[in-house]
């Protein structure tokens, strides 16, 4: 090696000074064994510089990876329950529901006061605040459509059954749906009309009714026949069914990494923002990988629509909360469940209510996996906003400590500071 300068510069001068030329044939030969050696070695060099620019995964890798695209995203099923889901007219009216704050006791409130359409439908918050303050986060409502249990603990099984529990909370929305009922009727009649038939006649209904409302409004509630409730509750259910509509149009958006995805599945080279740090790829290796993150944050939305006890602690000033184990009890006793009397269409759809998993102690305070699509953008995480950071969530997963109650599923992760710094730059990428 020491030589090599020496002899190229010999090389060079002997271009200009023919009579240096006169080298015996050896040592031409000497040179130029030692000059494609040379040129071995940079080319060699140079093949490794390009490879550790270029990602290397295995093929079940790469699978893995091509399943977590966006472009992965099957097209929305059609819910045989709403027949009003794909009506254009049912979420043009949902769609002005959804910001309508006289859908709430006050007139403060509507669903777009904690799903804020600029925060991919969240708040922000650790805990979502209506006429009260609620028990849990706000959840994202980008891809929701997807999800066939709703609410953090699943505790309804439909998209249209879910906005009714709001509507009437008294921390959230607050109202009764016999005043929603004719609202909707008087504000909205000619349109609601079009889309869902003739509106029952209100007359001799009272102002204020409901089966979960005060008092006075049960006693009003039950003051009724039954096919006075039979006609509110169908009026009501219509209104989720609009809502219902209008949310199914709520994508998540694509991400660099989905960019970085397609190039990989498709064997090309990820180009300009697709192209991810070697920080950002040792992330995504470790949660594909080594982590296990994607034993339940899988798919194109990043969730098995499962729930889990991650030992995530509960809030010390919040009622307790045992998550999935309480909610089969209420799903089960819900009049707008798949197997009701408001589910449009025949009891075929409803295999999910059927055949869910009722009683194990898995679901002591299991909750449903959230998408971590464009997570970066909403901290703080967790069903009651626990923690305020990437950095923190990935912290809990490393330590996994044991559940309050129930047992964690998850297990403690060796991660050094720059894997777990890795993992949070990678959940970074999911972010458009
Ligand atoms: C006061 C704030 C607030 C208001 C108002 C509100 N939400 Fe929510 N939303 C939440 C919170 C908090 C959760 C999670 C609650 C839980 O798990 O118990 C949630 C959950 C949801 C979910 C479930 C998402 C999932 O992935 O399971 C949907 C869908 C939803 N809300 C739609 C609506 C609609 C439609 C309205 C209006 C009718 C509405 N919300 C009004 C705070 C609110
Ligand atoms: C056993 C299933 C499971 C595994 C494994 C798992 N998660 Fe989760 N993840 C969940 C569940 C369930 C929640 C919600 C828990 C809660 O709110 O109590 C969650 C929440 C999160 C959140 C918060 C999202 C939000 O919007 O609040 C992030 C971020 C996250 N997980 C990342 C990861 C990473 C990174 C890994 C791997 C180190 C991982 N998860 C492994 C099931 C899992």
């Amino acid at each position: 090696m020491r030589r090599f300068p020496a002899q190229f510069q010999e090389k060079c001068v002997a271009v200009f000074r023919p009579e240096l030329r006169r080298n015996k044939g050896l040592e031409r030969f000497r040179v130029s064994v030692r000059n494609a050696l040379g040129i071995a070695l940079v080319l060699l060099l140079a093949a490794v510089v390009a490879g550790c620019g270029r990602p290397q995964f295995s093929e079940a890798e790469k699978r893995t990876i091509a399943s977590l695209a966006l472009s992965a995203l099957p097209p929305l099923k059609s819910d045989t329950t709403n027949h009003y889901a794909d009506d254009p007219g049912a979420a043009a009216l949902g769609a002005t529901l959804f910001f309508d704050f006289s859908l709430s006791r006050n007139g403060t409130v509507a669903c777009s006061t904690c799903h804020q359409i600029g925060q991919q439908f969240q708040d922000g918050l650790p805990q979502g605040m209506g006429v009260g303050r609620t028990n849990r986060r706000t959840q994202s409502l980008a891809g929701v459509a997807y999800s066939p249990w709703l609410f953090w603990d699943g505790r309804r099984d439909s998209l249209w059954a879910q906005a009714l529990v709001p509507l009437e909370n008294p921390l959230e929305q607050a109202g009764n749906r016999a005043a929603y009922a004719r609202y909707v009727k008087a504000r909205f009649g000619e349109r609601y009309e079009r889309i869902f038939g003739s509106l029952p006649d209100f007359s001799n209904v009272p102002t204020n009714a409901s089966p979960l409302g005060s008092a006075t409004e049960q006693a009003a509630w039950n003051g009724m026949n039954d096919a006075q409730r039979d006609g509110i509750n169908r009026v009501f259910a219509n209104i989720g069914k609009a809502l219902a509509a209008f949310q199914r149009s709520i994508n998540p958006k694509e991400a660099r990494f989905d960019r970085f995805a397609v190039a990989i599945a498709a064997g090309t080279e990820p180009k300009d923002d697709a192209v991810l740090s070697p920080e950002e790829i040792q992330g995504l290796k470790l949660f594909i990988g080594k982590a296990n993150c994607s034993t339940c944050h899988n798919g194109p939305l990043f969730t098995d629509h499962a729930f889990h006890n991650t030992g995530v602690p509960p809030v010390a000033d919040l009622p307790p909360d045992r998550g999935r184990v309480d909610a089969i009890a209420q799903v089960d006793a819900d009049p707008f469940n798949c197997l009701g009397p408001y589910r449009d269409g025949g009891p075929e759809a409803c295999g999910e209510l059927k055949f869910m998993v009722r009683d194990k102690p898995e679901l002591i305070r299991a909750y449903k996996t959230p998408s971590l699509r464009a997570v970066a953008g909403r901290p703080p995480y967790m069903h009651a906003g626990q923690f305020g950071s990437l950095g923190e969530v990935v912290a809990h997963y490393a330590k996994a400590p044991s559940s309050v109650e129930g047992i964690s599923e998850v297990h403690p992760l060796q991660l050094s500071e720059r894997e777990r710094e890795a993992l949070v730059a990678f959940l970074m990428t999911l972010s458009p």
